[in-house]
């Protein structure tokens, strides 16, 4: 499935046809995606807890896998966290179920497993020392990276993450909202945006720009990176969002963005800086370049959320140029996770 559409000049639509349903109605409340949680050197045998919503999963690892299940015990909801842990089954605290792999293969006192005695495991990936994991028992897409670009190249910065007042598929129409390229990113459009999806649950965004912003920050990228950049946005899903700067001096910035949602209104964002290894020369420098990337990346998007705290999406109130952002959520609806419940009106 792969299509191309490009925005001359967004006409004709000005309102969401017949696209009417309320999206907090259809959406799922989490979407299916990858989730990023910590950095590996954060993970130790001991199991942590990470939540994602109102879902607890837990993680923990050996010398050679990493590990995630759900956190709490079918049996009665004991937390897995402070059960033992021996490579890769976990005993629950409570009653001493023990489970491997997700699977139940001890009960104390009985020779009877029920069958509801198992625990959900999920995929994890480590991308350059950076745990993500899929929130489906099977994941739905593959972990990407940067396009014509190999893992094995880069290295990566620490993570930051903040937290915004924003639900989850607002902050993925960033993506395709146009006119906040414009006011809120100042970047002066140059060219058409080119949306394109290679494959299921993945949607790009492509557009050149000019940087015109006049804070020191702004003045200082158009001064090492250059005043024009060639700007990729490839989603996955609804959040994780690989950035790719191609800037007219010949620096070419790459970012993966990912977000979780905390609540209803509220999420989790967390950001990654990578850049291509360098030679032995170079790399004595490359831990400095990669911490003022990630700090100017981090302030970047931290203002953005706090200038546009508890702005929502709202079919209702949408104009011509919102239309990309439309045809996004109508795509995703198209996808396993993302699929519009039927509603007896809609029937
Ligand atoms: S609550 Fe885990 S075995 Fe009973
Ligand atoms: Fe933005």
């Amino acid at each position: 499935m792969t299509y191309l559409l490009i925005y001359c000049k967004v006409s004709n639509v000005n309102n969401a046809g017949d696209f009417h349903l309320k999206l907090e109605e259809n959406f799922p409340i989490v979407p299916p995606g990858w989730y990023y949680v910590c950095h590996i050197s954060q993970l130790r045998s001991a199991p942590i807890v990470h939540k994602v919503h109102k879902s607890e999963y837990l993680l923990w690892k050996d010398e050679d896998n990493i590990y995630v299940s759900d956190a709490r015990c079918p049996h009665m909801n004991a937390d897995l966290s402070k059960g033992k842990i021996s490579k890769s089954s976990i005993t629950c605290p409570y009653h001493g179920f023990k489970f491997d792999k997700g699977i139940c293969v001890h009960t104390p006192n009985s020779e009877d497993v029920p069958s509801w005695a198992n625990i959900k495991t999920y995929p994890v990936k480590n991308i350059c020392g950076h745990i993500f994991f899929f929130n489906n028992t099977e994941a739905l897409f593959d972990f990407p990276f940067f396009i014509n670009e190999f893992i094995e190249e880069f290295t990566a910065s620490s993570s930051f993450s903040f937290e915004g007042e924003i639900n989850w598929y607002t902050l993925a129409s960033h993506a395709f909202d146009l006119n906040h390229f414009r006011s809120v990113h100042e970047r002066e459009l140059l060219s058409d945006i080119t949306i394109n999806s290679k494959m299921p649950y993945q949607r790009a965004n492509t557009y050149t720009a000019k940087v015109i912003g006049t804070s020191l920050r702004e003045k200082l990228i158009q001064l090492v990176a250059g005043k024009e950049i060639n700007m990729t946005i490839d989603t996955y899903g609804a959040n994780l969002f690989l950035l790719n700067g191609k800037f007219s001096n010949g620096v070419t910035s790459y970012f993966i963005l990912n977000s979780t949602p905390l609540d209803d209104n509220n999420c989790k964002l967390s950001g990654i800086v990578f850049s291509k290894k360098t030679n032995k020369i170079k790399s004595l420098f490359q831990p400095l370049i990669m911490a003022v990337r990630r700090h100017f990346t981090y302030k970047y998007l931290e203002e953005e959320a706090r200038t546009l705290h508890g702005t929502h999406f709202n079919l209702g109130t949408t104009y011509t140029e919102d239309t990309p952002i439309i045809e996004y959520f109508k795509w995703l609806q198209g996808h396993e996770g993302f699929k519009i419940k039927q509603s007896k009106d809609n029937s």
